[in-house]
């Protein structure tokens, strides 16, 4: 089996790379290198640099590569980014996917897989989130996750294709500290950054009505989204009728002020207190996985908890940015 791994270069997409590839896997690359870097590929692993919006790049790509599936992990996935520029997010999610999805009907390949988000539920109103939660996006990025699964079921139904979309909760961490930059600002690299400049952390609001007032989410390790991808990729290859829609996630909430008492800890800021700011417009109180679907159907669990999250993170981190004073 010949995988292309979209976005193979980036942070996600390398550990998905990465663990395809240990496991045997054959791994073709495509990523327009917009934010990927090729230096995080293993080697022999080849680079198809090109757009999933050039169909003609695609279909050049599956043919020359013999490619049988598909790890559609390329995407723009900035939250407030999407909403000053909806176009460029529905065209380069949903567009990109369509072309991509075009390409792939075109020349056969039987299996799919899809990068979704837990932005596809919104504001969720339940203590854990399962597949079956309404999904009412909040964003035109959720938004384009959410027409991005619809897109793949019905291709994957009226083409002949097993497919999965795999919504991700929040991702954090690294294997190796050369794959550990996110590209975004979220909570972890966020404190970093603000503990390297000598300031406290910010915390977005402590009146939520949760047990310690700030937000909670799951987090979860890269790596084990990574290994997740390899077991939906192992039950399409088995199974061509599998239409897959499953959270990624530990099941696990963690509080904002409990995330930064670890990123303090872990950095050796023990006595540094958070500052309270005002609540971010957009965040949900409460997002949590429920993480029982992908356990039964896959039989795959997540392995690494919240300190190795965060201890993986900042070596990645201090290897870009050697330190405050140098
Ligand atoms: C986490 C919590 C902040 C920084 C986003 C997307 C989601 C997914 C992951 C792609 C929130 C708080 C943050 C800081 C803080 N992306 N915070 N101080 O918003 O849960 O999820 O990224 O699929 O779709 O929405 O992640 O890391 O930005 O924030 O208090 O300095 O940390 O308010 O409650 P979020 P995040």
């Amino acid at each position: 089996m010949t995988w292309m791994i979209t976005g193979g270069a980036g942070y996600i997409g390398s550990h998905v790379v990465k663990a395809m590839a240990d496991a045997g896997e054959r791994v073709v690359v495509l990523d327009d290198l917009s934010t990927g870097d090729p230096a995080r590929l293993p080697a022999g692993v080849p680079l198809e640099r090109g757009s999933v919006l050039d169909g003609e790049l695609v279909a050049r790509v599956l043919r020359d590569h013999a490619v049988d599936g598909i790890v559609h992990v390329a995407g723009k996935k900035q939250v407030g980014e999407s909403v000053e520029r909806p176009l460029h997010y529905y065209r380069e999610n949903v567009t990109g996917l369509q072309t991509l999805l075009e390409a792939a009907a075109d020349a056969g390949v039987r299996r799919f897989l899809f990068s979704s988000s837990a932005a596809v539920y919104g504001m969720p109103d339940v203590d854990l989130v399962t597949e079956s939660t309404e999904c009412l996006p909040m964003s035109p990025y959720g938004e384009t996750k959410r027409a991005g699964e619809w897109l793949v079921r019905a291709t994957g139904r009226a083409h002949g294709m097993a497919t999965a979309s795999l919504r991700y909760f929040n991702v954090a961490g690294a294997v190796s500290p050369e794959l550990g930059d996110p590209g975004v600002s979220n909570l972890v690299p966020m404190v970093f950054e603000r503990l390297d400049r000598g300031e406290r952390p910010l915390v977005f609001g402590d009146d939520y009505a949760t047990p310690d007032g700030t937000c909670v989410r799951d987090y979860i390790h890269v790596e084990d989204i990574a290994s997740a991808h390899l077991a939906a990729a192992g039950r399409l290859a088995e199974d061509p009728a599998a239409e897959l829609v499953l959270n990624i996630g530990r099941g696990e909430g963690v509080s904002v002020a409990e995330m930064i008492r670890l990123i303090c800890e872990v950095t050796g800021h023990v006595d540094t207190e958070p500052e309270i700011a005002p609540r971010r417009p957009g965040d949900p109180a409460r997002v949590v996985a429920s993480a029982d679907l992908i356990r039964r159907e896959l039989g795959w669990t997540a392995r690494h908890d919240v300190r190795r999250m965060v201890e993986s993170a900042w070596q990645g981190w201090r290897l870009r940015h050697p330190g405050p004073r140098g």
